[in-house]
Order: C-alpha cells, then sequence, then structure tokens
C-alpha cells in the first residue's frame, strides 16, 4: 500500500564518479515506472535546476525505460556529475575576480517544486549527502544513495564503486610484480582515497605489496627502507610499495596537487615523492604509477552492480514506505535505513585494528610505522 501520493521522482549524481551509478539509476528508474511514477535526471548534480540556460535540451532528462536499458554495467553517469556548484555553498565571482559564497538551497527547494518533483534520490558522497541532509530539513522529500570508490563513508559496510576499484587496483600490481622482479626495482603505486586507505589496503594485501601507505598511518621512510633491504637480505630485488593519496609522513602533511573553487582540495604527488625519497636513500632504481582516474572508470563488478541495483531500488521503495531524509545503507545481508544527520560530513577511516589490517600485519606488510 502506497503512502506516499508520489507521482515523479527526480534522481541526481554528485561528486566524483564510480561504477555503478548508472546501475542505480536503471533500478531506481525502472522500480519508480513500475509503481506508475515519472523519473527525470537532473543535470550534473543539481546544475541543471541552478543553470537550466547551460543546456540546450533543458536542464532535466526524462528517465523512460528506454533512457535506462543496456546501463548496468556502463561505468561513469547518463545524467553527469560534478564535484562543483554546491547549492549549499554556491560560489559567486564577482567582476573584480573576487570569490564570495552563497545558500542556493531555497532557490533549488523551490524549482523542484515548479517541476512538480514530489521526492529525490540523491546519489553521492559525503558532500551529496551532506547537501541532501539540508534540503530534507527543508522539507524536500529525499532518500540519499552512498556513493564513493573511496568507500570512506560512515553507517554503511560498503560503498558501490570500491569493489571495482580494489579489482583494478589489484590487477595492476599482479602485472607490476613480473616487470618489478625482472628489473630489480622498487614500484610505487599511487591510489586514489581521498583521507582514508581502503583501497590501498584491500588492493595491497590481495596484490601482494610489501608496503602499504596510508593516511591513517603516518609512515616513516626510514622503515620502508629497511623492509626493501631485508627483502634484498632474502634474495628478493624487488619491492611493490602501494601508497594512498592521502598518505602522509610522520609529522608532515599530506601532498596536494590544486585548490580551486568550490572544491575539496586535490590531492596527489605523494607517490612521486615517496619514489624520488627511496630512490635517493636507497640508490636502488625505482619507478611510479599513478593508477589516478583509472580507478573511477570501467564496468562496475558484479558485486558492486548488485549493490548498487539494490541501493537503487531500497530508494524507492523507501519512498514509498514515506521515508524522508535518510540514507540507504548495505548492512548485509539486508539493506537499511539510516538518518542523513547520522552520515553528512563525516567520514569513516580504516579501523587499524581491522581483521583485514590483522591480516596484513601477519603477512609481513610493513605500513611504514
Ligand atoms: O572521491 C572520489 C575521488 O576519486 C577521490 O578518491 C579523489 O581524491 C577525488 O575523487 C578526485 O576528484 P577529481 O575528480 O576532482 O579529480
Amino acid at each position: 500500500m502506497a503512502l506516499s501520493n508520489i507521482k515523479r521522482i527526480a534522481i541526481s549524481t554528485g561528486g566524483g564518479d564510480a561504477p555503478g551509478l548508472n546501475a542505480v539509476i536503471r533500478a531506481a528508474v525502472l522500480a519508480a515506472l513500475n509503481r506508475g511514477w515519472e523519473c527525470y535526471g537532473i543535470r550534473d548534480g543539481y546544475t541543471g535546476l541552478l543553470l537550466p540556460e547551460q543546456y540546450v535540451e533543458g536542464g532535466m532528462m526524462r528517465l523512460t525505460r528506454d533512457r535506462v536499458r543496456g546501463i548496468t554495467h556502463l561505468g561513469g553517469t547518463i545524467i553527469g556529475t560534478t564535484n562543483r556548484n554546491n547549492p549549499t555553498q554556491y560560489p559567486i565571482t564577482d567582476k573584480d575576480g573576487n570569490i564570495s559564497y552563497i545558500d542556493r538551497t531555497d532557490e533549488l527547494v523551490r524549482s523542484f517544486m515548479l517541476h512538480h518533483i514530489d521526492a529525490l534520490v540523491t546519489v553521492g558522497g559525503d558532500g551529496s549527502l551532506a547537501i541532501a541532509n539540508v534540503l530534507a530539513q527543508k522539507g524536500l522529500r529525499v532518500v540519499g544513495v552512498p556513493k564513493t570508490i573511496d568507500n570512506d563513508l560512515d553507517r554503511t559496510v560498503v560503498t558501490f564503486g570500491f569493489d571495482t576499484a580494489v579489482a583494478f587496483a589489484t590487477e595492476c600490481l599482479d602485472r607490476l610484480h613480473s616487470t618489478a622482479a625482472s628489473h630489480g626495482r622498487v614500484m610505487v603505486v599511487e591510489v586514489m582515497g581521498r583521507y582514508a586507505g581502503w583501497i590501498a589496503v584491500n588492493a595491497g594485501v590481495a596484490g601482494s605489496a610489501d608496503v602499504i601507505l596510508i593516511p591513517e598511518i603516518p609512515y616513516n621512510l626510514q622503515n620502508v627502507i629497511a623492509k626493501i633491504k631485508e627483502r634484498e637480505e632474502h634474495g628478493y630485488n624487488f619491492t611493490i610499495v602501494i601508497v594512498a593519496e592521502g598518505a602522509k609522513p610522520q609529522g608532515g602533511d599530506v601532498t596536494v596537487k590544486a585548490k580551486s573553487v568550490g572544491q575539496a582540495e586535490r590531492l596527489g604527488g605523494v607517490g612521486e615523492k615517496v619514489a624520488a625519497d627511496l630512490q635517493e636513500l636507497t640508490g636502488k632504481e625505482t619507478r611510479v604509477v599513478v593508477l589516478g582516474h583509472l580507478l573511477r572508470g570501467g564496468s562496475p563488478t558484479s558485486q558492486d552492480r548488485l549493490i548498487a541495483l539494490r541501493f537503487g531500488a531500497a530508494a524507492v521503495r523507501a519512498l514509498e514506505e514515506g521515508q524522508s531524509g535518510i540514507m540507504i545503507a548495505l548492512d548485509p545481508p539486508n539493506v537499511n535505513y539510516v538518518p542523513l544527520e547520522e552520515v553528512a560530513g563525516r567520514m569513516r577511516a580504516v579501523p587499524l585494528d581491522c581483521d583485514t589490517m590483522m591480516t596484513a600485519r601477519d603477512l609481513g606488510i610493513c605500513f611504514g610505522d
């Protein structure tokens, strides 16, 4: 029995893309259409509503059965995404180039009403979920779906996109082993993950890295050098180091590539630094590989597809039940609902005593501490 009186919903995808976004869209759209609801995708986060004049075909995309056919396995998002134009802190540049920030959320809520949108399914990371929380508090009916390759969201066992990123990084480590061994080199592989080391830890353990450097454990390069020497003493002339982009040395800070208006700081470059220092301090030939955005592309793994499809369908069921201001979360074997205010603006780091970390230590993997 429908409690919701919903006739039309909108879907938005925000922040960095992650494999599985299209699967969420497909599941949400089909679940909604099967209830007799109409569906629209807002282009590029909320930009389709905030700056509709930018779009020749309009800022809203009608999502029909045909439009979502054959997209479950596709990376990216058919409605577009952005990590700019945050409606809670929208950047305005004056004629002298000075930047100030305004709150456009009231205008956004009005725009939903003008388009006769009864509810929103918003798919994103901590930033998008924080925006969703504000919109819910302003009276919009909202259900959030957690997404990020970084797996750094609280209150869900895992986010979709993470498994695909880990699988790809693991394959890269496998491939690097033979060339590292053949040349007797140190190979440093930098992976994304922001301020959490989930991708580095999971791919590092699965892909037999010798050293894993993560934001949760500031490193001392002398410990990494000791590991390289220890391997040499055992007859292994090569070492594989995986470093999370947010890793930092003891007493030091993260390496930042750029900071631009209305966006979080862009991490990156720590791999290059670690490789240069290791080469200088050990005299061993060292190479660096930065996986970067390759981790966000490609077809989602079957696990990510399933989680994404389950999240999309669950979001529509939640709306039908009259829920709002909640995030769908994975709580195996089920999904459940978590209040948005409990996840907004919070991040989840790798617990240092978790089983995967203990396994890594048991395998003799060095964390630079
Ligand atoms: O949050 C996902 C993520 O890929 C992070 O791992 C990374 O730091 C960031 O997005 C990169 O963002 P951008 O797309 O702006 O380069």
